[in-house]
């Protein structure tokens, strides 16, 4: 399973890379937004530094909503670096821009996916990625997880090849559920990645060795 860092943060990519766990990055217009990155300009460079620091794939959001100004956006993106994957929302527009840029050779991340019908369009349109939203179903009350095993379904009785991204990842139950039910990747916040580290009898073991340890010595 691949591990991306939902985040526009670079101090906590930096953490996440130098963990030795981390596959890429993905971002969206709110977390650049949280992170005070306005502009063209600034949005592009701070990309291109994310892209510096992981070695791995970084989606990076258009913000048109039409097929023609999507284009312009990802193709733009895309010539940024050459780990770019373009996120492109789940709508009809956005449907056409994947094609299109399945086509030209470029990667594409199909955002806002909550149902499995969504996924099926996105990988018959050529998507890299799919990214369900498993966090703001559970939200409202809704079983995000089976939104990745009936993906996960759907995408081995065709045999698509396009990967599924559980995205909104809230916690590490959310990661390990994700690898039980066979999702490529996972993409969630550091608190998330670092939560899996954690066990009270492995604290309790590690003090016991250096006590004995300390007494023998
Ligand atoms: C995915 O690419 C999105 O950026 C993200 O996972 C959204 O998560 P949220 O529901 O915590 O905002």
């Amino acid at each position: 399973m691949k591990f991306f860092i939902d985040t526009a943060n670079l101090d906590q990519i930096k953490e996440a890379q130098e963990l030795g766990i981390l596959d890429g990055v993905t971002t969206n217009p709110s977390l650049m937004a949280k992170e005070g990155i306005k502009g063209d300009e600034k949005v592009k460079q701070h990309y291109i530094e994310i892209c510096n620091i992981v070695d791995g794939d970084v989606s990076a959001e258009v913000i048109s909503t039409d097929f023609a100004g999507m284009i312009k956006e990802g193709e733009a993106l895309a010539a940024l670096h050459p780990q770019i994957v373009v996120k492109v929302p789940m709508i009809k527009e956005g449907v056409k821009a994947i094609r299109y840029f399945s086509d030209k050779g470029i990667r594409t991340n199909c955002t806002l996916i909550f149902s499995p019908g969504q996924a099926l369009l996105a990988a018959k349109a050529g998507a890299t990625y799919v990214s369900p939203f498993i966090g703001r179903l559970d939200d409202i009350s809704t079983d995000g997880l089976n939104l990745i095993d009936e993906i996960r379904l759907i995408f081995d009785n065709y045999g698509y090849e396009t990967q599924i991204l559980a995205a909104s990842v809230r916690h590490a139950m959310h990661i390990i559920d994700c690898a039980k039910l066979g999702a490529d990747v996972m993409t969630g916040p550091l608190s998330a990645i670092t939560a899996l580290l954690n066990h009270p009898l492995t604290d309790i073991g590690l003090e016991k060795f250096l006590a004995d340890h300390a007494k023998n010595s």
